[in-house]
């Protein structure tokens, strides 16, 4: 077998590449390791910025996001006894967020790649990697071979792709936090109509929700959490405790059909590429979710590799494709100083003394009164423009 590009991973990177080299007339073949069924139905976040809204639309897998996506214009700070809003209308006119499901993303994706005759492989074992120093890489799986002339490890943190570089080329950044979230799905209606981040003494919490009848909400807990040591009635209590902490609002609770734990951490590989390989999204770089921008830059990167790629299979020109890491990380570390900015801001730390609390405070109050820190906040959420980082 043979393709132009072969993608490792149906994540929101690996898909919409696939679908982005289609529409320019590049073939590709994109192997996963789990089910159809499992990768639709993986909750993650949901905020989406313009211009990932702008990229789906533009690609024709907007249709349904369009419809059922819950466009937002502000989000809420809340602690110290009072809410703030963060007013995006008035802070960067003309820019706003879409809350819809990563996994509505996804199952859009698919059936987009699969209306258009496109090669996804579900439940594909041992993928494996090789020859990726030379122009001619191939993958092998379950007793398969698929020659390719670019590779794309499009397959999240965990993947095999960024594994298979030899030991030398990257450096690695990260950060561990010293908490994870655990995030629950419910079947109730908002108890608000935007996004709430508070910060308050027993740790932080976030209200956030998909749809009118569908609520998600995270709470700040131990790194090593035991999801058995929350039943239902404790997850409400607590999700009531940190968040009924304003005159007047109440929560509403609910059916919790869906809950989980995920670990916070930032991490940067550098570069995001060797030889024919090139890494996208989860795979090259992660980043804790308070800034909600993990789906956001695996769309950024597929951009610019989309780009890379068109030029590459027109003239064979290696130019775009050699850049592409050096036209990636500038977003990817302003995503990454972002994403710990708004987690330190908001979160408590064991570590952290009364001085360090009031200075939390103090930043707080000076992003809910200052037009200039307010825009900083609201500029970076909203997602920064997309020729920035390739210009
Ligand atoms: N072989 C084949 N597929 C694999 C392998 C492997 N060895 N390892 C992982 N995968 C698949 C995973 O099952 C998953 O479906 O690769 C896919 C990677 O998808 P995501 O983890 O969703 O990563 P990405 O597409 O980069 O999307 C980034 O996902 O993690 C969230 O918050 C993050 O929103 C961000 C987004
Ligand atoms: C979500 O709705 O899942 C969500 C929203 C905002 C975040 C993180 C996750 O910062």
């Amino acid at each position: 077998m043979r393709t132009q590009v072969g993608i490792i991973g149906a994540g929101p990177a690996g898909l919409l590449l696939s679908h982005l080299l289609h529409l320019r007339g590049i073939e590709s073949v994109v192997l996963e390791r789990r089910s159809r069924e499992y990768v639709e139905r993986r909750v993650r976040a949901g905020v989406l910025e313009q211009g990932t809204v702008d990229t789906l639309v533009e690609a024709g897998v907007g249709e349904r996001l369009k419809r059922e996506g819950l466009p937002h214009h502000g989000i809420e700070l809340r602690y110290g006894g009072a809410g703030h809003r963060i007013a995006f209308e008035r802070l960067v006119p003309g820019r706003s967020i879409t809350v819809y499901g990563q996994q509505e993303v996804v199952k859009d994706l698919i059936a987009a790649r699969l209306a258009a005759g496109g090669d996804v492989r579900f439940e594909v074992d041992d993928v494996a990697l090789h020859d990726i120093d030379t122009d001619r890489p191939y993958l092998t799986f379950g007793g398969e071979r698929l020659d390719c002339d670019v590779i794309a490890g499009c397959d999240g943190f965990h993947g095999v792709s960024r594994a298979s570089i030899p030991e030398g080329v990257l450096t690695e950044y990260r950060r561990d936090y010293p908490f994870a979230w655990l995030g629950i799905l419910a079947r109730v209606k908002p108890s608000s109509e935007e996004l709430i981040y508070a910060r308050t003494e027993r740790g932080f919490a976030l209200h956030s929700m998909r749809s009118p009848e569908i609520s998600r909400f995270y709470l700040q807990v131990a790194p090593d959490e035991d999801l058995e040591a929350w039943p239902d009635e404790r997850i409400w209590a607590e999700l009531r405790a940190r968040l009924e902490t304003v005159p007047g609002f109440t929560l509403a609770t609910g059916d919790i059909v869906e809950r989980g734990i995920t670990p916070m951490r930032g991490f940067v590989a550098e570069p995001m590429q060797h030889g024919r390989l090139f890494l996208a999204g989860d795979a090259a770089h992660i980043v804790p979710p308070t800034g909600a921008k993990g789906l956001n830059l695996a769309v950024a990167d597929v951009r610019v590799l989309t780009e890379a790629l068109a030029r590459f299979f027109a003239d064979g020109s290696t130019e775009a494709l050699d850049g592409y890491s050096r036209a990636c990380l500038p977003r990817v570390w302003r995503a990454q100083h972002f994403s710990w900015w708004m987690t330190t801001l908001l979160h408590t730390f064991e570590s952290d003394d009364a001085y360090a609390r009031r200075l939390q405070t103090s930043y707080l109050d000076y992003v809910t009164s200052s037009e200039a820190a307010g825009t900083t906040l609201a500029e970076n959420y909203v997602g920064l423009p997309y020729e920035e980082e390739t210009s």
